[in-house]
């Protein structure tokens, strides 16, 4: 039987692995058509002319979309700003100018998808071109200082001063492409003035929303519909610019459209991380305490839109200091809007601070464990309020016993074997507590079976079962009698699956529903008593809906909620400071000649309030890892200076980690009760895994070699030995 935080399987593992869970490119449409985009081989300029005479000559060719026949679609708002659901600010087709290697600037619809590909390769397109300035140091960038973005507590210059030991440094993170198993497919499906799409979506109601929106419809006529996702990591949680063509094109041939984006049309039609510099600075006393600290980025961003993550506002929050400042600046460059991927801003920004907390501590001859337990904090040293729940030190001291620390012996190259040089690096990872407003049904029928309802997701987390289980521990029903209904875009609009928000919300609010389910009943909870309540209530069936806004959320939340608004709170922003704390503790293995960098082992000790699934949560954290590992060590979206396109736009040559890349890999999860962040009591741990990772690797590789590299990835060329 299940109970919460209990190891239960997956609900939905059975369908996934026998292939009976429906993605989005698997739903059937009658007489389906099919597109193909049609994307820039310029870096930036101008489309003078457009010859489709051998596209249209392309047998089974139904139609073309250009910008010169472009259909009739609103702007969506962008995401990034606040205004709306779509990934950036313009709408695609809007005119001839071309922003970057790789837009849209086309649409072929054919019988066929060999037809629209090969209609699509021989469209003639003219341009005139421009060199772009396609990568953040390239000259003819723009940078847009953000004044209201920044902190500023105490006087960093004096605090710098007065420091006895002091650490000013610049790091470099890449871009970074989800590059997702599950390919971007889109299908539009009208009957009459209805439409449906089948699209992989972390957010079926903004989705819902602003498709209507372009399309300039009532949102009622739109069902998004996501049930499975295979792979989402950020890379799908606002509105695709191509979904409204899709739709539009169905809507003209009178016959659904599906839609397969290529995965080298993935690099640069959606989103991305984009690549950061950062320049920070730590000063401490004698004493090893933190007095000062300055850390400020730039970010990467389009030239239209303004998309920056601001990671430094929690690299402040995790150590003491008097002193402290911030900034960002936003690169606008010839490229595409970036946006979210897993751990938006912390994990770039992370790989500086924990670099230069290991740098700190090197300078002083003090453990760098030590530093850190040493600079812990129980209030938030920006505001001063206290944290809900923080246990960074036991998540320290529980993963350090795991790993072996005290077998540590500091001196640079101490600890080789061999031919291979041993490397031990630490870092502290953390998440913010967020949440946001959701609501969702729950039912109970005559049989004793259940059902939850709600418009968020499963993108592979075990949101499906962790739902359930919030059932099963209100009411009693067994998992296994408990429906979970998902991605749905008709069902009560639950969260965007982002943030790492779904689960302490969606469970917040499915309490609710449960609560009145039992008072209704007049029943405590537990199997037996609402069976027998239920017999003596005489009904059947029963249906609760409930909307939970966090506290935090001002006024419109709840208009918000069902207008394809999201109101993300929490995290540093309210009277508590909330956040999931972690440590993580690597060895790394370098060959001497080879400079071949391994990673062996990697131990992480999280801390995230109540776990609702030892078993999900265990995934989560070591996916996180791995993926932080690749971050570290593998992934860079290369892109070419003369011409802005990315050069390994396939799963082949974007590296990231295989099987033989990762040994021993371990996550312990410390117990954590934290009455005070939700009801849930539940922290969230979607994101938290990957940071610090990359930080605790270039530690280790610092142990071993001693050289410093202060950029992700590391490669074997940067460690190479100095003569
Ligand atoms: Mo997550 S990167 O907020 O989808």
């Amino acid at each position: 039987m299940a109970r919460i935080g209990n190891p239960h399987d997956r609900i939905d593992g059975r369908i996934k692995v026998t292939g009976d869970a429906r993605y989005a490119a698997d739903f059937a449409v009658p007489n389906p058509l099919y597109g193909h985009l049609v994307i820039s081989t310029i870096g930036k300029g101008r489309i003078t002319g457009i010859d489709d005479r051998a596209a249209r000559a392309v047998p089974g060719v139904r139609a073309i979309y250009t910008h010169l026949n472009q259909p009739n679609l609103q702007p969506a708002g962008f995401f990034g700003s606040g205004q709306g659901q779509a990934q950036q600010s313009w709408r695609p087709l809007a005119g001839p100018d071309v922003k970057f290697y790789g837009e849209i600037i086309g649409m072929v619809v054919a019988e066929s998808i060999l037809s629209a590909r090969q209609a699509a390769a021989v469209l003639g397109v003219s341009y005139e071109a421009e060199d772009p300035a396609a990568i953040i140091d390239a000259p003819g960038v723009t940078v847009e200082q953000l004044p209201d973005v920044g902190i500023s507590v105490g006087d960093v210059e004096a605090g710098m001063a007065d420091a006895a030991h002091t650490v000013s440094q610049s790091y470099e993170t890449a871009p970074n492409t989800h590059n997702a198993m599950e390919l971007f497919a889109t299908t539009a499906h009208w009957e009459g003035e209805n439409l449906t799409v089948y699209v992989p979506s972390q957010w079926v109601k903004g989705f819902q929303i602003g498709l209507a929106g372009n399309l300039g419809i009532d949102p009622q006529r739109v069902r998004v519909l996501s049930p499975y996702v295979g792979g989402g990591f950020g890379g799908k949680g606002t509105l695709f610019t191509w979904t409204a063509l899709v739709a539009a094109a169905a809507r003209d041939m009178k016959r659904p459209v599906k839609l397969y984006v290529t995965r080298e049309q993935g690099f640069t039609v959606a989103s991305f991380r984009a690549e950061t510099r950062q320049d920070v600075r730590v000063g401490a006393g004698e004493d090893g305490l933190i007095t000062t600290f300055a850390h400020s980025g730039r970010e990467l961003s389009s030239r239209p839109d303004t998309y920056f993550v601001n990671g430094a506002e929690n690299t402040t929050r995790m150590y003491r200091a008097d002193n402290i400042q911030t900034s960002v600046s936003v690169v606008h460059a010839d490229r595409q809007t970036p946006g979210f991927m897993r751990a938006p801003p912390e994990t770039p920004y992370f790989f500086a601070l924990e670099s230069a907390i290991d740098e700190l501590a090197r300078g002083m001859n003090m453990d760098p464990v030590e530093l850190r337990i040493r600079n812990d904090v129980d209030h938030d040293p920006v505001r001063g309020v206290p944290f809900t729940s923080r246990s960074l030190v036991e998540c320290y001291r529980q993963a350090g016993d795991a790993f072996g620390w005290s077998n540590y012996t500091p001196e640079v190259g101490s600890m080789a074997d061999g031919d291979e040089l041993i490397g031990w690096g630490v870092a502290t990872s953390t998440y913010p507590t967020q949440m946001a407003p959701c609501a969702v049904r729950v039912s109970l029928d005559v049989t004793g079976e259940a059902r939850v309802q709600v418009a968020s997701h499963d993108l592979g987390t075990g949101a499906y079962t962790v739902f359930a289980q919030a059932v099963h521990e209100k009411l009693g029903v067994p998992v296994e009698r408990i429906r979970v209904e998902l991605g749905d875009s008709r069902l009560p609009p639950g969260t965007i699956a982002g943030g790492s928000v779904s689960t302490a919300s969606n469970v917040s609010a499915i309490g609710l529903a449960c609560d009145r389910i039992l008072q209704r009943l007049g029943a405590q909870g537990g199997q037996l008593e609402v069976e027998a309540a239920f017999e003596s209530y005489g009904q059947t069936g029963i249906e609760e809906y409930a909307e939970w806004i966090p506290p935090a959320v001002s006024g419109g939340g709840r208009g918000s909620l069902h207008a394809g608004g999201v109101q993300i709170v929490g995290g540093p922003e309210e009277s508590y400071a909330a956040f999931a704390f972690g440590a993580q503790y690597v060895e790394v293995r370098i060959n001497r000649f080879t400079r071949e960098i391994r990673v062996p082992r990697i131990v992480g000790a999280f801390a995230a309030g109540r776990i609702m699934n030892e078993k999900t949560a265990r995934s989560q954290y070591l996916g996180g890892m791995v993926w932080g590992i690749g971050h570290a060590l593998l992934e860079v979206s290369e892109v070419d200076p003369r011409t802005g396109a990315y050069m390994n736009d396939n799963i082949s040559e974007y590296l990231v980690p295989v099987n033989a890349d990762i040994q021993q890999i371990d996550a312990i999860l410390v117990p954590e009760v934290d009455t005070k962040v939700n009801p849930a009591g539940v922290k969230g741990i979607g994101e938290i895994g990957i940071v610090g990772t990359a930080a605790a690797i270039a530690n280790a590789v610092y142990h071993a070699t001693g050289i410093r590299v202060r950029k992700t990835p590391i490669h074997i060329e940067d460690i190479l030995p100095t003569a």
